[in-house]
């Protein structure tokens, strides 16, 4: 019997956690989302009877909507939370096919995106991280996990010579190293801080992927496959999410885990 609060539950793998955890009744599972009818809406269609699944509404880029989104957790959770997945993130096409000095040449949408993603995927978690925080030092397992990118990693970055996609993977590694501060400030209160990425997950983001933008893809694809033979393409959220649970049950701040930014293996493999 455990409490989850999960952000970007209204799709993609956020759902898939939600859905997950939620199957055993004595949970409790609160998902934020930015817009909460339609999930609920979803939860009452393909979760029907899982009483034990809390909707709350926030843009988690406003810190007022965070700060709110706790005190509503707190009183569903009675002020103590076990898990929080920093879940929600944004992710775009607009970096994803042209590397980082060709975009830099368009410096007015380049600001743009860095700032959204920047703003999404590293400081709108860094609030949250501490707005929950009381509730989590309260809490049985005191576990924070955020959904990170092998895209982050730098040494993998340097190895596969990663040219795309590179302001995500700017704010994923920006983001790699406020999980391990706040790993570093938190030992001492037993709290497991963990960055972890769940692989390639197919969660609809190729859906509208042209000809010459998978073109484009295609030598980063070749240098996967070189770096995993066995990498056979984008998994569903379902076994990505099972994959990420499996790691956070087998890490402690007792074997010094806490701080790790690991692959959804449990290591530095990414793929
Ligand atoms: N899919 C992969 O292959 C992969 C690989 C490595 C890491 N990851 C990471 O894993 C996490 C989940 O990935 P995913 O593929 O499931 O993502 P996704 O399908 O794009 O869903 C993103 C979620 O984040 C929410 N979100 C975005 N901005 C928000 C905001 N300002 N306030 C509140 N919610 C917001 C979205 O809500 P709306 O529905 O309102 O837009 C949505 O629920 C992300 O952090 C991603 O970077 C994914």
């Amino acid at each position: 019997m455990s409490s989850y609060v999960i952000t970007g539950a209204s799709r993609g793998m956020g759902w898939e956690f939600m859905r997950q955890l939620s199957r055993d009744p004595s949970n409790t599972v609160i998902g934020i989302v930015r817009d909460k009818l339609p999930t609920a809406k979803r939860v009452a269609d393909e979760l029907e009877g899982r009483s034990n699944i809390t909707i709350i509404e926030a843009d988690i880029t406003k810190y007022e909507d965070i700060k709110r989104a706790a005190t509503q957790a707190a009183i569903v959770t009675g002020g103590r939370l076990d898990y929080l997945f920093a879940n929600a993130g944004q992710s775009m096409f607009w970096d994803a096919f042209e590397p980082i000095g060709i975009l830099a040449e368009q410096p007015e949408e380049f600001e743009n995106v860095f700032s959204l993603m920047m703003n999404t995927n590293v400081l709108a978690n860094i609030h949250l991280y501490t707005l929950f925080m009381p509730q989590i030092l309260k809490g049985g397992a005191k576990t924070v996990v955020n959904l990170t990118s092998a895209m982050g990693d730098v040494e993998f970055t340097k190895d596969q010579d990663l040219t795309l996609g590179s302001l995500y993977a700017t704010s994923k590694a920006a983001m790699n190293m406020v999980t391990t501060k706040f790993a570093a400030q938190y030992k001492k209160d037993n709290v497991l801080f963990l960055g972890i990425c769940p692989g390639v997950v197919n969660t609809g983001q190729f859906d509208n992927v042209t000809p010459a933008q998978m073109a484009k893809f295609k030598p980063m694809l070749d240098t996967w496959q070189q770096y995993a033979p066995d990498f056979k393409g984008p998994v569903g959220p379902e076994s990505a999410v099972g994959d990420v649970l499996s790691v956070v049950q087998k890490c402690s701040v007792e074997n010094g885990d806490s701080g790790a930014i690991l692959s959804h293996l449990g290591t530095k493999q990414w793929l």
